[in-house]
């Protein structure tokens, strides 16, 4: 296994800035760390070799290992303020809708000391209070709202009760009752936990999997009838004279604040993240937008799989060196000198805020990609993944820890342990696939990289052919936007840069609208809409609406994100798509094997002439490559003018028949016919696609993720390196590119 795991606060720094890391040792006693400059990750004996840069900066010499742990699951915190004590009658009330009872007790909401309301582990709501637990004798529905409320009399009188709201359209559902008659004695609390309780260890504990809305506390003993009439009517409940407490989760959604709707002002805040703007006990699908009934989408979905900050204690803190080129590095942690167990924390150098370096190429490092994919886990139906994929995947020690460590937080392909999809993904904590020499189980076969890994052919080729360049992250052009590509001639992608914020695709279309040169070296870009959260940095959200190839479905009504209001999917539904800015848009995938290019027509266009200048290729090119051994393959994009494809665009070269493990993606996919597979389908290809803009600006797509596993290969001696640094070197030219008269759009 590994010994260590680790990350830094930070994916993007700049020379002179601080960089903290955090590290939890599992099982090393001790480790010692350097930096390194990552020029190529890919282990394959067929490829370049391993390669990266030491850096002379002293990091202090060997420091002990330290356990710390993973503590996921989310909840609400609320600060009591003196508020919860005292309280000689009471009752607290919620809605809520379970979506997951798996033999673990979970509280619903808790004033610990004082009293609490959860589902015990046979699926029964139970409320505890003065040293009694009350029970409810049948189990919850799963997926169906209900409404509970627990009240205690000042004589002593504790009754839970329970309506399960399924038919909503009687107006009076008899309740489930437990009761009992205690002796009261004063208790105080000094929080409220809702989906959760404090552990013996002082951290939250017992997370419940499901939504909870609008939970309450008042200061008198209510009927479960009259709690019912009250949490229907949020102005109603606000103005109830015996309310202490009552927290409408629609309120300050796009925030980590809970906002208490009684007098008291009892807010909080969300722990880890939870999902926001989901749809309430009240929504009968009456509007599908958030923003325009909000009141609509009063409920949390919490998971006991929700992570956000891991926050382990700060290891040690460096300063990046102000004369250290921008790149990609990592610091190296070697646990008990066996260099073999390394741990790379990677990050990206990028250049001064406040001045130019001279570089006028800069590779986008596509963190938000990074990301959606962080510690993505191999599903354990092992057997459907591999028909999927057409062949026998490999597991390392990095996916068994992934396996063995759920904690560390989940990537937005998978789904938390009730079925629903992960939303949420966050640098805030280890990323074991962002390292070097980590192999997928997607990724090609051959190399089986991907991703961080794949994009490393890129700088290996960068490198190779002595080209200086920036690095730039996601969140530094969501950030900064145009003004950070405006320095530059060239902006080179990674081989799947698939998730996008919208600032971040206005910047790249307004930098080619500009004159500015996209080299798109990638397949399936630009596809998903993804945003960032003012009030939690480092925090991605993506909702995987109505179509795309895509693990999950955000559940009804819940299309529009949480953190900006957008609405969730993909670009090409969102007025961006793919092929509009870069020529080319997601058609397929497979994970078995990449095919050649055959040369096109258009091939021998004058316009093209640069990029084969000084080539004597075939009619085929990049039959051969370390990503399942052709240029096309994995990811593949084509043409398509009725996606925004621009009309005077050059399709240079296209893959002409893949394996029928490549299978139409499902926005296309609008009539399925049985022959609409690889083998059949003319539409599933790549397309090498090239195109000048108005303000004399071009672009250059691969179509593929294949691709630069190609330029990778025979040591990045081959026609696709070649055709590769061919354009890289005319898109480094100031020279305009003239628009052509005879096509144009
Ligand atoms: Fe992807």
């Amino acid at each position: 296994m590994l010994p260590l795991v680790a990350y830094t606060d930070k994916l993007s720094v700049a020379p002179g800035e601080a960089l903290s890391v955090m590290v939890s040792s599992f099982g090393a006693r001790q480790y010692r760390a350097d930096l390194r400059r990552i020029i190529q990750g890919d282990t394959n004996p067929q490829g370049p070799g391993y390669k990266d840069q030491p850096v002379a900066l002293d990091l202090g010499g060997s420091r002990a290992a330290v356990a710390k742990g993973f503590y996921p699951g989310s909840c609400v915190i609320i600060p009591g303020q003196g508020m919860l004590g005292d309280l000689r009658a009471f009752t607290l009330a919620l809605a809520m809708r379970p979506s997951l009872i798996d033999g673990r007790e979970s509280s619903l909401i808790a004033l610990p000391g004082f009293a609490r309301i959860g589902i015990d582990a046979a699926g029964c709501v139970f409320a505890e209070a003065f040293g009694t637990r009350l029970v409810i004798s049948a189990a919850v529905a799963l997926e169906t709202w209900h409404i509970v409320s627990f009240s205690a009399s000042a004589e002593g009188g504790l009754t839970l009760a329970v309506t399960c709201e399924r038919d909503a359209a009687s107006a009076d559902i008899a309740p489930s009752l437990a009761t009992a008659t205690v002796q009261p004695s004063p208790c105080r609390a000094d929080e409220v936990l809702i989906a959760a309780t404090r552990g013996g260890d002082g951290r939250p504990a017992g997370f419940f999997d499901g939504k909870i809305d609008r939970p309450a506390l008042f200061a008198t003993d209510l009927s479960h009838e009259a709690v019912r009439r009250l949490l229907a009517d949020f102005e109603r409940l606000s103005r109830q004279r015996s309310l202490r407490a009552a927290w409408d989760f629609s309120q300050r959604m796009t925030t980590q604040v809970i906002c208490d709707i009684s007098p008291f002002h009892l807010d909080g805040r969300i722990h880890n993240a939870p999902a926001r703007a989901m749809t309430g006990w009240q929504w009968k699908g009456q509007e599908l937008d958030w923003k325009k009934r909000p009141d609509l989408y009063s409920a949390i979905h919490f998971h006991s799989t929700d992570v956000y900050d891991t926050g382990w204690e700060v290891d040690f803190t460096l300063t990046l060196p102000e004369d250290l080129p921008s790149g990609v590095y990592a610091l190296r942690l070697v646990p008990d000198g066996v260099e073999e167990d390394a741990y790379y924390c990677v990050f990206a150098l990028r250049p001064p805020r406040d001045r130019v370096t001279g570089n006028t190429v800069a590779f986008l490092f596509p963190t938000c990609s990074y990301l959606a994919y962080a510690n993505h886990r191999l599903g354990m139906d092992v057997p459907g993944t591999e028909i999927g994929m057409g062949r026998v995947v490999e597991m390392d020690r990095h996916h068994m820890f992934l396996q063995t460590h759920p904690g560390i937080g989940l990537s937005v392909y998978e789904v938390h342990d009730d079925g629903s999809g992960v939303f949420h993904s966050s640098r805030l904590r280890p990323i074991l696939d962002l390292q070097p020499k980590v192999k997928s189980f997607l990724g090609g076969f051959g190399s089986n990289i991907w991703q961080f890994n794949a994009d490393t052919h890129v700088l290996g080729w960068l490198d190779a052919i002595g080209q200086g360049y920036d690095v730039i992250t996601d969140e530094d052009l969501h950030a900064e936007g145009l003004r950070l590509l405006s320095r530059y001639n060239v902006v080179i992608t990674g081989t799947h840069p698939e998730y996008h914020t919208r600032p971040m695709i206005e910047a790249l279309q307004g930098f080619t609208d500009r004159g500015g040169r996209l080299m798109y070296l990638g397949g399936n870009g630009f596809y998903w809409v993804v945003s960032f959260n003012e009030d939690m940095p480092g925090i991605m959200e993506c909702r995987r609406s109505e179509a795309g190839i895509r693990p999950w479905e955000p559940g009804h009504g819940q299309f529009h994100h949480a953190f900006t209001g957008e609405y969730g999917g993909l670009w090409r539904r969102n007025g961006r798509p793919p092929n509009h800015l870069c020529g080319v848009g997601m058609t397929s995938q497979g994970f078995d094997i990449s095919e050649p290019y055959m040369l096109t027509p258009d091939a021998a266009e004058p316009r093209a002439a640069f990029i084969f200048e000084g080539l004597d290729c075939g009619a085929k090119i990049g039959d051969f490559g370390l990503a399942g051994g052709g240029a096309a393959g994995l990811e593949v994009d084509r043409a398509d003018p009725a996606q925004g494809t621009p009309a005077h665009a050059l399709v240079l070269a296209s893959s002409v028949r893949h394996t029928d493990i490549y299978l139409m993606t499902p926005e296309d996919l609008l009539d399925p016919t049985p022959e609409w597979s690889g083998t059949q389908a003319e539409i599933i290809r790549a397309d090498l696609t090239f195109f000048e803009t108005e303000g004399g600006g071009a672009v250059f797509s691969t179509g593929s993720i294949a691709w630069a596993g190609s330029m990778a290969w025979n040591g990045y001696q081959n026609e696709i390196a070649a055709i590769t640094t061919n354009v890289l070197r005319r898109f480094d030219d100031p020279r305009r590119f003239e628009m052509p008269r005879d096509r144009q759009s």
